[in-house]
């Protein structure tokens, strides 16, 4: 993958998860934004505290990067309780999740990252542990099985998932909280970037910040990372302060734009404005016009330029709206799908 994509990828690699844990905030009141899920998670806490009783069930769902394993941790460190993490792919049968339910201590926090990725039996099996604190242990096979009771002590379960929508509703009905994460705003991203550069000891001026979390798409994994790399472009260009123009400066060098589009998402609103006249062009079509595999131009580039309203999807194929013609600095032309874009100048874009 090319330096750009890293780096606006809103998933993360195994090298980064060091660099995010010493990023990530300790509680409730350091977690930036998501107000709405912030004050209904403190309150399920605090009343569970008030009532001695171990937490309900919380879901926690939303894209990559927006802080689900971060509250899964906030979750167990505000009920001052230990912290089991496992995740649905890594539970192969519902054996594997017996052995963790079975060893878990009174108030423990089990965090399943990935939940919508548990096999049949094992959901099954985690449907009975959330309600009745139970689960039956299968003794042998066909007619001869048995089932034993096992009782479990009182756990939280915390499960996070990018796909809501796959998970059954029978285990999505038993999280007693279910909080939905969303995009951050760009002052919100500025307020983690805040604090992150403290973390970094790292001196960085209001509209440096700004122009860091503009380009961040919305992410604080992204944000973080870019603040990273700024960094480093600082450091090597002797900069003890950094400004919007160091910020700006460095993010140009690695091709992530002013609206945090990397390099293939711009070639591709380039192709379709361009060499497509604004579309509608099929999918495939697109993919060739840039030199990528449709898969790559349809799950990376595209979720984000929908999002941004850049990019339309049509049954007759892809189509660049105003704004994209706008971003790319192009005017165009009379009765392209997108429509006018408002704009005098007609250049040729840097790409
Ligand atoms: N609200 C927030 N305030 C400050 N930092 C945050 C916030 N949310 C996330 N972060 C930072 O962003 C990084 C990624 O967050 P996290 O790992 O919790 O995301 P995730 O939703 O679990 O992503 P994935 O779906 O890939 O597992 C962490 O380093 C964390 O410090
Ligand atoms: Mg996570």
């Amino acid at each position: 993958m090319d330096e750009s994509r890293t780096l606006v990828d809103s998933t993360s690699e195994p090298e980064e998860r060091a660099m995010e844990a010493a990023m990530r905030p300790k509680n409730l009141d350091e977690f930036v934004g998501q107000h709405r899920v912030r004050n209904q998670l403190s309150l399920v806490l605090e009343a569970s505290k008030m009532r001695g009783r171990v937490a309900d069930h919380v879901l926690l769902s939303g894209p990559p990067g927006l802080g689900k394993t971060t509250l899964a941790m906030i979750v167990a460190a505000e009920m001052q309780a230990p912290l089991r993490i496992s995740s649905g792919p890594a539970i192969q049968n519902a054996g594997d999740l017996a052995a963790i339910l079975s060893s878990l201590t009174e108030g423990e926090v089990l965090f399943l990252d990935e939940i919508h990725r548990l096999s049949r039996p094992a959901e099954e099996m985690l449907y009975l542990a959330m309600e009745d604190f139970r689960v039956d242990i299968i003794v042998g096979k066909g007619a001869g099985a048995t089932a034993i009771p096992l009782d479990l002590p009182p756990f939280t379960l915390v499960g996070a998932t990018t796909r809501a929508g796959l998970l059954p509703g029978p285990l999505r009905d038993r999280f007693g909280f279910t909080g939905h994460l969303d995009f951050y705003a760009r002052e919100e991203l500025e307020l983690v970037l805040r604090r992150s550069a403290v973390l970094m000891d790292l001196r960085v001026t209001s509209a440096g910040f700004t122009e860091i979390a503009r380009r961040s798409r919305g992410t604080p994994r992204i944000t973080n990372r870019l603040l990273r790399r700024v960094r480093d472009w600082a450091l090597v260009h002797r900069k003890e302060l950094i400004d919007a123009e160091s910020a700006s400066a460095a993010l140009d060098m690695y091709e992530v734009d002013e609206r945090g589009l990397d390099r293939l998402d711009r070639a591709v609103i380039h192709a379709l404005c361009v060499k497509f006249g604004g579309g509608p062009v099929g999918l495939s079509t697109l993919a060739i016009a840039v030199g990528e595999e449709t898969e790559t131009v349809e799950e990376v580039a595209e979720p984000f330029l929908v999002r941004e309203g850049l990019l339309g999807r049509t049954p007759r194929g892809r189509i660049a709206t105003a704004a994209a013609w706008q971003h790319l600095g192009l005017r165009a032309p009379e009765g392209a799908p997108g429509g006018w874009a408002g704009i005098d100048s007609a250049q040729e874009p840097l790409l």
